[in-house]
């Protein structure tokens, strides 16, 4: 396998989607502005509420989508993960998390912990319990959008700018960002359609 190929397979499933007019997204370690991520105005979020379709999107892979300009992975989680994040969170108290806030816009209670249970969707019928995460494909530490797919030392996500590791759930867990990434509204607007915003 040439380098080139190789390179392609590990981005294999990366799928880039764009609905109602939002571009393509970059991927990889390209440089993302972090101005007012984490607080669009309200007026600026009612206007920018997109749905996407993640009927296609099959368990172990994710889908990344662009919303308010920046990166959203939307991971369809395999039971295997389920189980893994699980593992993770049973192991908390040995491996304390550098962030303990679940970073939820979807939470009433804004200091509630990052268990994996605060940091996925709630799933549709038929589907267990922690099959969907979707957060925000920001690097907290300087802006890069991670590597997702199992990356990284705690087999979620791994930004290769300055060696952020996260894990399952989207936690920081090694490196030098301070925050987990963080997870914007969203909801299901039907059984296989997520709004965003
Ligand atoms: Fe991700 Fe620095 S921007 S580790």
């Amino acid at each position: 396998m040439s380098h080139a190929d190789d390179h392609e397979g590990t981005r294999r499933d990366f799928l880039y989607y764009a609905t109602a007019g939002a571009g393509a997204v970059t991927a990889g370690a390209a440089a993302w502005p972090l101005v007012n991520q984490m607080n669009p105005s309200a007026d600026v979020l009612a206007l920018a509420s997109i749905r996407v379709d993640v009927s296609g999107v099959e368990p172990g892979t994710q889908l990344t989508v662009k919303w308010l300009g920046k990166p959203v992975f939307i991971r369809h989680r395999t039971g295997a993960e389920i189980q893994e994040a699980a593992e993770q969170d049973a192991e908390l108290a040995a491996d304390p998390l550098i962030d303990t806030n679940a970073r939820n816009a979807n939470l009433a209670d804004a200091a509630a912990l990052a268990t994996d249970a605060n940091r996925t969707m709630p799933s549709p019928e038929g589907e267990a319990p922690g099959a969907w995460i979707v957060q925000m494909g920001v690097c907290t530490h300087l802006g890069c959008v991670p590597l997702g797919d199992g990356a990284g030392e705690y087999k979620g996500w791994f930004c290769p700018c300055h060696g952020s590791h996260y894990d399952l759930s989207g936690r920081i867990r090694k490196g030098p960002a301070p925050e987990n990434l963080p997870i914007p509204p969203a909801v299901w607007a039907d059984d296989s359609t997520i709004k965003l915003g």
